[in-house]
């Protein structure tokens, strides 16, 4: 559920130990009288040198055509194309295809994109459950009642606000035939 890639690129640049923005082409500052051209640059080009090694897969997936295409435009600008990878995917028909495995996406909820099927967030659990075993899953939602038909318990929760719309960013935890997950669903 990549959307347009931002959480894809965000990741990759904190994992480069890249800057924010630091491939925008113009900020506000540079039009301050003391903006000082060349310091600015120096100081872009060392923090564009000492980029850190990531040997990490950084995969999203998503199955609108747009935003497939709109992903992989924005990653192209960001020049992450060795590092991330776009695929058309719907998320319920997927399995665990890294080893190890971190997810974190934020799923369709009604205030802005209309999700036709109540039981979405249902099926987002059933695939954490049946597909993705010994996994850590964070998913950022402002769909506070329908994140409670994930059914598994959140083991880390933690309150944001999206412009005015009250957030959670929730992290699931998923083991394979242990204890956790049926001690989990009987918690319920
Ligand atoms: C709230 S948006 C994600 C926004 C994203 N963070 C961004 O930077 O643009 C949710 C996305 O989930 C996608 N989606 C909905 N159902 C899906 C499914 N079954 N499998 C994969 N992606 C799905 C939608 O196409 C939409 O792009």
């Amino acid at each position: 559920m990549c959307g347009s890639g931002t959480l894809l690129i965000e990741a990759a640049m904190i994992a480069m130990d890249l800057p924010a923005q630091i491939f925008r082409k113009r900020f506000g500052f540079q039009n301050w009288n003391n903006y000082d051209a060349d310091l600015f640059s120096k100081i872009k080009e060392f923090r564009i040198n000492r980029v850190r090694q990531f040997d990490g897969k950084i995969v999203g997936y998503d199955i609108d055509a747009r935003m497939l295409n709109a992903a992989r435009m924005n990653v192209e600008a960001a020049e992450m194309e060795d590092v991330i990878e776009i695929k058309k995917q719907d998320f319920f028909e997927s399995k665990k295809e890294l080893f190890p495995l971190l997810m974190v996406f934020n799923p369709p909820y009604d205030e802005r994109i209309s999700i036709n099927d109540d039981d979405f967030y249902k099926k987002i659990g059933d695939t954490f459950k049946t597909h993705y075993p010994n996994t850590l899953a964070w998913l950022i939602s402002s769909d506070l009642e329908a994140v409670k038909k994930i059914g598994l318990r959140p083991s880390r929760k933690i309150k944001l606000f999206n412009g005015k719309l009250e957030t959670r960013f929730l992290q699931y935890e998923m083991y394979e035939g242990t204890k956790k997950v049926h001690k989990l669903e009987e918690n319920k």
